[in-house]
């Protein structure tokens, strides 16, 4: 029988219970994973205490709440709070998603708030996604000509435009490939849904010209072929995204050029 057992470091105890703000009439109670690589201690799980009439509604207001008022070495990735950035990921009640577009209102109490699941850790909720970066910028985020350039620019029809939706709203969060089973066991060599949607974005685009290249680049037991379509990553989307879907297709167009 196989046994899985986390390192003795990994596993988090409980933490500090921070004082209720005086006066306030609505409390929310925040469970927050704490880890500071300085210290040499275990992660642990801090409660926090957040005056909702004193604080916005979203998730990630909660969070600068705490920041501001509570506890200043809470650390966190944060930038546009508009769904934008992808910075303020994490995992909200068990879901990967977007602090930022997330309601405290749609999280049941107290709301347990973890840093994105499988990566390593920098401090608090904010993950390491060197590697993660590294695989999307193996796929060649850009587009590939050999024909000399137009004198002004690349044009498209609507339909060749339109084929594009669904993928360049992309915003590199992370929520996909942190979502899927497959990137745990083999986030190694899988490039896991993100970098495989952003790679079937350039493969479709009219005006790309690195197809061939981009595939071969793709064949491979692990960098494409370890997605057994469990679909964690569409569920797992902030922006409504079905990376599964483009990873499908990527398989289409390896068997079209085989037929
Ligand atoms: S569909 Fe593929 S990429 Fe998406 S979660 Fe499942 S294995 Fe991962
Ligand atoms: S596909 Fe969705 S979940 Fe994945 S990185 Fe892009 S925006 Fe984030
Ligand atoms: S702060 Fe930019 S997506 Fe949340």
């Amino acid at each position: 029988m196989v046994e899985l057992a986390l390192p003795k470091n990994s596993v988090y105890g409980p933490g500090k219970i921070w004082p209720k703000p005086a006066h306030a009439t609505k409390l929310t109670e925040f469970r927050i994973y704490r880890w500071n690589p300085d210290d040499g201690r275990n992660p642990q799980i801090d409660t926090f205490f957040v005056d909702r009439e004193d604080c916005g509604p979203m998730v990630l207001d909660a969070l600068l709440y705490i920041k501001n008022k509570i506890d200043p070495t809470l650390t966190l990735r944060r930038s546009c709070r508009e769904g934008i950035c992808g910075s303020c990921a994490m995992n909200i009640d068990g879901q990967n998603t977007l602090a930022c577009t997330k309601a405290i209102d749609d999280v049941n109490a107290p709301v347990k708030i973890f840093p994105l699941p499988h990566m390593p850790v920098v401090k608090d909720l904010v993950p390491d996604l060197t590697h993660f970066y590294a695989q999307h910028a193996s796929i060649e985020p850009w587009l590939k000509t050999e024909t000399p350039a137009p004198e002004k620019e690349w044009l498209q029809s609507p339909v060749d435009r339109a084929k594009l939706d669904g993928l360049y709203e992309c915003i590199l969060c992370a929520c996909c490939s942190t979502s899927c089973p497959s990137y745990w066991w083999n986030g190694d060599r899988y490039l896991g849904p993100s970098a495989l949607l952003q790679a079937y974005r350039w493969l479709i685009d009219s005006r790309d010209e690195g197809t061939g290249e981009r595939l071969d680049d793709l064949e491979d037991p692990f960098r494409l072929y370890r997605c057994h379509t469990i679909m964690n990553c569409a569920r797992a989307c902030p922006k409504g995204l079905n990376p599964a879907k483009a990873i499908a297709e990527i398989k289409n167009l390896m068997v079209a050029r085989q037929a």
